[in-house]
């Protein structure tokens, strides 16, 4: 049994690739989550993470997205981008109503077991370093924070993490 699997089998959602038929909903999420950050992100910066339908769905063709899904509702996503031997982690989001669950868990651990399937070296991300739950998320897997990055994102500093895996 993977440790995705061990890890979901108690809970009450579930952790799926995402096929392009989720963009309408993803785009909504991202919609929703981003909204959350308007007085904390630059505007440039919380737009760009708010694709329309159509965007999500190019986003999906250049990378994997993983979704979680509650009572046929997606609760959560993570995009997963392999280049060079990594695994960049894109755009996690759990929806506001559903944090606190193990959603973000079960995608980071999704996000992991996708790296190793595919003979990746490390997983990694940035985030902005205000993101506190975000950080103790990945700092619970051992991701360790690996970079600074000043006024990086429209000004905003951002902090990146990693995980090696080999
Ligand atoms: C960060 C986020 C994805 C976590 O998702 P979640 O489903 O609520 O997380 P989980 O319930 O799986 O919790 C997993 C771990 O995350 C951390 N965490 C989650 N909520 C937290 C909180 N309110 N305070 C501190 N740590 C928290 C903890 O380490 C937790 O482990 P624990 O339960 O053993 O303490 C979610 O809060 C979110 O979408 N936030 C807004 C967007 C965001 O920050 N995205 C990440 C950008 S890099």
């Amino acid at each position: 049994m993977s440790l995705h699997e061990g890890m979901n089998s108690q809970k009450p959602h579930s952790v799926r690739k995402a096929v392009i038929s989720d963009a309408e909903q993803i785009s909504a999420l991202y919609k929703r989550v981003w909204d959350e950050y308007d007085t904390q992100f630059p505007k440039e910066l919380k737009e760009s993470r708010q694709p329309s339908e159509d965007l999500m769905r190019q986003w999906m063709k250049q990378e994997t997205y993983f979704v979680a899904v509650l009572k046929d509702s997606i609760a959560g996503v993570v995009g997963c981008r392999l280049m060079h031997g990594t695994c960049q982690l894109t755009h996690m989001a759990v929806d506001k109503a559903h944090r606190g669950e193990g959603i973000g868990a079960s995608l980071t651990e999704r996000a992991i077991e996708f790296t190793k399937e595919n003979g990746m070296m490390k997983v990694w991300l940035d985030t902005a370093p205000f993101m506190k739950e975000a950080i103790s998320l990945y700092e619970r897997y051992g991701f360790t924070k690996c970079g600074y990055m000043r006024k990086h994102f429209w000004g905003l500093d951002m902090e990146f993490y990693e995980l090696v895996l080999t």
